[in-house]
């Protein structure tokens, strides 16, 4: 497999339990937080996170896509949603990956239609290109505009089991 690592699998667990520290400060004083995996991508990175929060946590899953055989159609669709009110509750929304913004824009949206305390989003990766940065609020790594993979992320619905996130190496001819 021609796959180079980008970020390993030692510096993904300490920045996400760095996260989790800054995540247990910002809500130690607040009660419940709702965590929102935004899936698929988002659920390592969700698991991995949980695991380290003792504030107390409820944890819901959405659906929305965008991409099309790897290429962002730019339409964000929904495909299901959460399960639970969230009225009055603290949202921590989670990210694999933020690069346009489009999907969080229409989360943002759609999320403020159930009034909810409160908003925030955590993603793993933010692309260096990306256009949403103002809305992440805890963000793991920034990475180059390439097309990534590993931890959550997929290609064509592959190697998101992989425990890192990497790249695809260019192969020469
Ligand atoms: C990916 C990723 C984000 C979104 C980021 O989802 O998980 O939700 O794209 O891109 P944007 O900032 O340009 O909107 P995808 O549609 O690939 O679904 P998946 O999580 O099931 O892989």
């Amino acid at each position: 497999m021609n796959i180079k690592t980008l970020i390993s699998t030692e510096e993904i667990q300490k920045r996400v339990k760095e996260l989790a520290d800054q995540i247990e400060k910002d809500y130690k004083d607040k009660g419940e937080i709702v965590i929102v995996g935004i899936l698929k991508g988002a659920f390592m990175f969700m698991a991995d996170l949980v695991r380290h929060l003792s504030v107390p946590v409820r944890c819901d899953f959405l659906r929305v896509s965008s991409y099309d055989h790897d290429v962002n159609t730019g339409v964000v669709r929904m495909e299901f949603d959460l399960t639970q009110p969230v009225e009055g509750k603290h949202i921590l929304m989670v990210e694999d990956i933020v690069d346009t913004g489009n999907t969080l824009r229409y989360l943002l949206q759609h999320l403020k239609t159930k009034n909810p305390a409160s908003m925030k989003i955590a993603s793993l990766l933010y692309k260096e290109k990306g256009a949403a940065r103002e809305m992440v609020d805890y963000i793991g790594f920034t990475v180059p505009d390439k097309y990534v993979i590993g931890y959550g992320l997929d290609s064509e619905g592959l190697y998101r089991s992989l425990p890192y996130i990497g790249v695809f190496k260019v192969v020469d001819r």
